[in-house]
């Protein structure tokens, strides 16, 4: 799902210089200061009018006249709809199938089956994988895909447990959908592509099999108390989330997650990004064509 997608038919139109809704250089402070205490998502000074761009719409449709009004309106919805929205309005849900072909790789042929030898001595055998901010779905529909292609058995058992969460409901809607175009598809291999995809109008469906295995929800990252109930992770995928990151919000949810993983367990993050001055706890080990963070027994 690329950046622009985000301009729906309704907020397209706040790209109109006319229709946007002016933020005044008292107001966004107070914006970004409610958004990061929310979501842990940091907006840099240079990024007002990103804000403005992908707020605008929500604030003519709510009859908001101002931001500090919007907040308002946001703090005092109970029914937390509004938070949703805007959240939604506000992140950025670039991904892609295959994303990053050596870690997932190293994945396929290194980790899972260390995890799976290790599951043997247990008393249950369930695997427990967590795409950690997973937007449209591709990571953790290629994540259940190279299981699948691994252990067959996978498919038809309920020893594999995937699951993916986002702070954007309108995203995971899509992700539940499972129908995606070409682009996002490109490094699939031909033989992927007819083995677990069927072809649906332009689009293709991922196969049942596989949507079956992925489990979506909404989560907020940020919430320390919902990340406390993710438990006994033997990996977590978090890629390409923390960037967006500031730095307080960034070590509290790498040690919520060191919590959430099993001893053994393993955190692969994007390829740009590193616990460089967030965490010690984790060991560092080289894949060969990528790293991974290990938390050792
Ligand atoms: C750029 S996408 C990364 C998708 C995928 N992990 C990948 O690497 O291809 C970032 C995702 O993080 C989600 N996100 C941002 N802040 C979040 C938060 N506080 N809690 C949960 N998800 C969040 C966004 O909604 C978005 O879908």
């Amino acid at each position: 799902m690329l950046i622009g997608s985000k301009l729906t038919p309704v907020n397209r139109n706040a790209i109109l210089t006319k229709d946007i809704v002016p933020m005044s250089d008292q107001e966004f402070p107070l914006v970004t200061a409610f958004i990061y205490e929310k979501t842990g998502i940091e907006f840099k000074s240079n990024k007002k009018y990103l804000l403005e761009n992908r707020l605008s719409p929500r604030l003519r449709e709510l009859g908001c006249k101002t931001y500090k009004d919007y907040i308002l309106y946001i703090k005092y919805d109970q029914s937390k709809k509004e938070f949703h929205r805007m959240s939604s309005a506000i992140t950025i849900n670039e991904t892609s199938f295959l994303r990053n072909p050596p870690q997932l790789e190293a994945f396929q042929n290194v980790i899972l089956p260390k995890i799976v030898e290790t599951a043997k001595t247990r008393v249950s055998n369930t695997i427990k994988i967590w795409s950690a901010g997973c937007s449209s779905g591709e990571e953790p529909y290629s994540l259940a895909l190279l299981s699948v292609e691994k252990y067959p058995t996978f498919a038809n058992s309920k020893q594999l447990q995937m699951l993916a969460t986002d702070i954007d409901d309108e995203i995971i809607s899509k992700a539940r959908a499972g129908l995606y175009g070409r682009l996002t598809l490109r490094n699939l291999t031909p033989r992927q592509l007819s083995a677990y995809f069927k072809p649906s109008g332009s689009n293709y469906e991922i196969n049942q099999n596989l949507k079956a295995l992925v489990k979506f929800s909404n989560l907020n990252l940020n919430d320390s108390a919902r990340m406390r109930l993710l438990r006994d992770i033997d990996v977590i995928f978090f890629r390409n989330v923390m960037i967006y990151f500031g730095a307080d919000a960034r070590k509290r949810i790498i040690a919520n997650m060191y919590d959430s993983l099993r001893p053994g367990g393993y955190l692969f993050l994007g390829h740009s990004e590193s616990l460089h001055g967030i965490s010690k706890a984790f060991k560092l080990t080289n894949l060969g064509k990528c790293m991974v963070y290990h938390k050792e027994l």
